[in-house]
């Protein structure tokens, strides 16, 4: 009772009983624990250990910054756990190395009992009652699907509840912030009609829609196209640090029309566009963002794993306290920070469920994407020899005419 008082006259009962900052801080994340939009463990995990995680102890992981200890000390109840593929894999072997992630993650969140596999806002939901650090899944860049809507559903099969339209490099079908990769520099390739095949099928599986990454004229004509609201899952403001991966203004308020979610990446280089940073900058980005659109449109999505430089007194799993402490002395109300740490996310996630629901009807899309907008000797052109040619025939690969001339065997395997 006597606590409950001291929630409503804090300041008061800080004078009178000693009840901190850090006991408020400490009490309101215990009732709304984090929920955080982006983290690399996997890749460390690919890094460090090869995937070969069956003998690491993930209560104490002291080499990077995410363990079971730190998390449950940060407060962080769920977490979606990136799975990512380097840009080089695209056009190679980058579903192999997908779905090889997946695994590690499924099975680093199956065996370790403070762990729990999460697909839907019911299951998010149940375990924080059960008082375990859920895992959603979540993939990082367009290039993990290799341009097949069968390969983006299988994947949500397994669990991938989200998926970056990008990463660093463009796919034949979406653009990247990104310049370092000449994959697909061409024309038109904001979202391409295949593009938007991605985006109607990600509203109908009910996968989250992840703009981090991409192009800005990628996120307009997503932001315009979705029927469902998108996530940013880990990128800051523009306006404060002029990184392509931050978001400027104008797309936050075309973000808050759709009902989203920017959620804040703690990366110095993104926060101060410098290597350092510390608390008060992060918490600036904060501040900038609610006042353009509000604090029901911000989540926390800190990329630890993935980035390099973290502000000073931020710098592993364990911290987010801090930050929390930081903006409640800005005088942001425990409403709020509620929203920020879980119930935005939760908001946006049941949106994005409630429009699959209302799909419920639509069957599966079968668009594909054509041989000529992949230009990809890898791909095998399913196709019988006798079939009269087609004129772009002419200018395939050579390697192709090789896999059409094996083709007599291929229709053993294929009803063509
Ligand atoms: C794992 O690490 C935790 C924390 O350091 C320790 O308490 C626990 O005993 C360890 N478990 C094993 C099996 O070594
Ligand atoms: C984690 O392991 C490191 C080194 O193995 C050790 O120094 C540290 O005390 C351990 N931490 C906990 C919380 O057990
Ligand atoms: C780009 O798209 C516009 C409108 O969809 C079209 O008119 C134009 O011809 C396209 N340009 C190229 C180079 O494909
Ligand atoms: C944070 O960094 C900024 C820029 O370097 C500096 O002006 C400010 O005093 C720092 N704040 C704190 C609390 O250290
Ligand atoms: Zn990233």
């Amino acid at each position: 009772m006597y606590r409950l008082q001291c929630i409503i006259l804090v300041s008061l009962c800080a004078l009178i009983s000693g009840y901190s900052e850090e006991d408020r801080v400490r009490d309101l994340m215990s009732r709304y624990p984090l929920i955080d939009g982006h983290n690399d463990l996997a890749l460390q995990l690919r890094k460090l250990y090869n995937n070969q995680v069956n003998k690491i102890n993930f209560s104490n992981m002291s080499k990077i910054a995410t363990d079971i200890s730190r998390l449950v000390a940060g407060h962080v109840q769920a977490q979606m756990f990136s799975v990512y593929v380097m840009c080089g894999a695209q056009e190679k072997d980058a579903v192999r190395l997908t779905l090889e992630q997946i695994d590690v993650l499924k099975r680093v969140c199956t065996q370790n009992q403070d762990f729990e596999l999460v697909t839907s806002t019911q299951e998010l939901r149940n375990s924080h009652m059960k008082h375990k650090i859920a895992c959603m899944l979540s993939i990082e860049g367009g290039h993990s699907i290799d341009s097949s809507l069968p390969v983006l559903r299988m994947f949500y099969q397994l669990g991938v509840r989200s998926m970056a339209l990008t990463h660093t490099c463009n796919t034949p079908w979406a653009e990247s912030s990104s310049k370092r990769y000449n994959f697909y520099q061409r024309q038109n390739n904001s979202l391409t009609s295949f593009g938007r095949a991605v985006v109607e099928e990600m509203n109908r599986l009910g996968m989250i829609i992840d703009l981090s990454h991409t192009s800005w004229r990628t996120a307009q004509a997503v932001l315009k196209l979705s029927k469902a609201p998108v996530i940013f899952s880990h990128s800051s403001s523009y306006t404060l640090c002029n990184n392509d991966r931050n978001v400027p203004d104008s797309m936050l308020k075309e973000l808050k029309k759709n009902q989203g979610l920017i959620m804040v990446n703690f990366h110095s280089n993104f926060i101060s566009c410098k290597r350092e940073a510390n608390i008060s900058l992060v918490a600036d980005h904060f501040d900038h963002i609610k006042k353009i659109i509000g604090a029901d449109s911000i989540g926390i999505g800190s990329d630890f794993e993935g980035a390099i430089n973290f502000p000073k007194g931020l710098d592993d799993v364990s911290k987010y306290p801090a930050l929390i402490q930081e903006l409640l002395q800005r005088n942001w109300t425990e409403h709020e920070l509620a929203d920020i740490l879980r119930q935005n996310f939760l908001r946006v996630f049941n949106k994005v469920e409630e429009v699959r629901d209302k799909m419920v009807t639509e069957p599966p899309s079968e668009v594909q994407i054509s041989v000529e907008e992949v230009q990809n000797p890898c791909r095998l052109v399913l196709r019988h020899p006798d079939s009269p040619s087609s004129s772009s025939e002419q200018h395939l690969p050579s390697t192709l005419h090789i896999l059409l001339a094996a083709a007599p065997l291929l229709s053993t395997l294929f009803l063509l």
